[in-house]
């Protein structure tokens, strides 16, 4: 199963799919290619660290999406993989029809909460201020609908009574790490 990881920032998600690669986790998933649309973001270094291409591709001309000449730049890139599974982890974009209709039930997104609530952006935030006992984190495919798309697995994390926002959202990164592979991992058994 041959997949490609886009991230926008500290890379932490793609660090652990790579891991998890290297360690034998993901069964007979291949990461073929990292995207990044900052020039800074993380997961452009981890491209050397494990021996997998990692490419800027500019997003412009918008800030939030990804439309127009982006786009396209993003779909021709990514074609050239041949991926079975496009991975956002941490990609902070909302893909509009073109990017979704080239690769149609084939782009998996992780987000920060037990979606359906808390969707958009900071999702651990949102959580905290609401004052929710149990968060979590979800994978989802992606759909035209933001953070909407049909949910492949989840992992709860609870707020205790000593925890700050910060305690927290270390909580929920470290299940993000576990399940997003975990996730991968089985998408790959059941045949990529
Ligand atoms: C993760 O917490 C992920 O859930 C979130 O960005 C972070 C990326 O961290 N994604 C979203 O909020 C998408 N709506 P990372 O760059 O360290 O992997």
């Amino acid at each position: 199963m041959r997949i490609v990881i886009l991230g926008s920032g500290r890379g932490s998600n793609a660090r652990a799919i790579l891991e998890a690669r290297r360690d034998g986790r993901l069964g007979d998933t291949e990461v073929v290619h990292l995207f990044a649309d900052k020039p800074e973001a993380g997961i452009l270094a981890l491209g050397p660290e494990f021996g997998v291409p990692a490419t800027f591709v500019d997003p412009a001309p918008f800030k939030t999406k990804l439309d127009g000449e982006g786009e396209l730049r993003y779909i021709d890139a990514i074609a050239a993989c041949q991926p079975d599974y496009v991975v956002l982890a941490g990609f902070m974009r909302v893909l509009k029809p073109g990017f979704l209709g080239a690769f149609a039930g084939r782009i998996i997104n992780l987000h920060p909460s037990l979606l359906p609530s808390f969707p958009g952006l900071d999702g651990i935030g949102q959580a905290w201020r609401r004052g929710v006992k149990v968060t979590g984190c979800t994978v989802h495919f992606v759909t035209a609908e933001v953070d909407g798309g049909p949910i492949i697995d989840q992992a709860a994390v609870r707020i205790e009574p000593g925890d700050t926002l910060d305690t927290l959202t270390e909580k929920v990164h470290a299940a993000e790490h576990a399940l997003l592979p975990a996730v991968i991992a089985w998408l790959s058994q059941a045949g990529g």
